[in-house]
């Protein structure tokens, strides 16, 4: 038997969040933003785009990723990764919905290369 050692964090409900938007949430010095698909799966990545830190809290969610608004650089929205020729990775956290509400593991994320 293993320990469930995450840290799951309610931040808020899927309302909350406009389909094929996002909000954001603060977790010391980092923003952590928040998406919510056309299809209402919920993601969590830094608000911190990993070509130069563009809000990608800002950017425009679809296919499962977020394209940066300030270069255009598409993000996946699942591992935080960078797509087609972009390198690099911002951190993700994983996320769970029960009954609407939205919940986070601010103990775990992939880490950012
Ligand atoms: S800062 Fe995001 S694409 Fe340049």
């Amino acid at each position: 038997m293993t320990a469930d050692i995450r840290n799951w964090v309610h931040i808020g409900t899927l309302e909350d969040i406009p389909r094929e938007g996002a909000r954001c949430v603060k977790n010391g010095d980092m923003t952590i933003a928040i998406f919510r698909t056309a299809k209402d799966d919920v993601f969590a990545l830094e608000d911190k785009c990993p070509h130069k830190n563009g809000p990608l809290s800002q950017g425009i969610v679809h296919d499962g990723c977020v394209t940066c608004p300030l270069h255009n650089w598409v993000i996946s929205l699942e591992t935080g990764a960078a797509q087609g020729a972009d390198e690099g990775r911002t951190a993700a956290f994983p996320v769970r919905l029960e009954d609407g509400r939205i919940l986070i593991d601010l103990s775990y994320s992939h880490e950012a290369v």
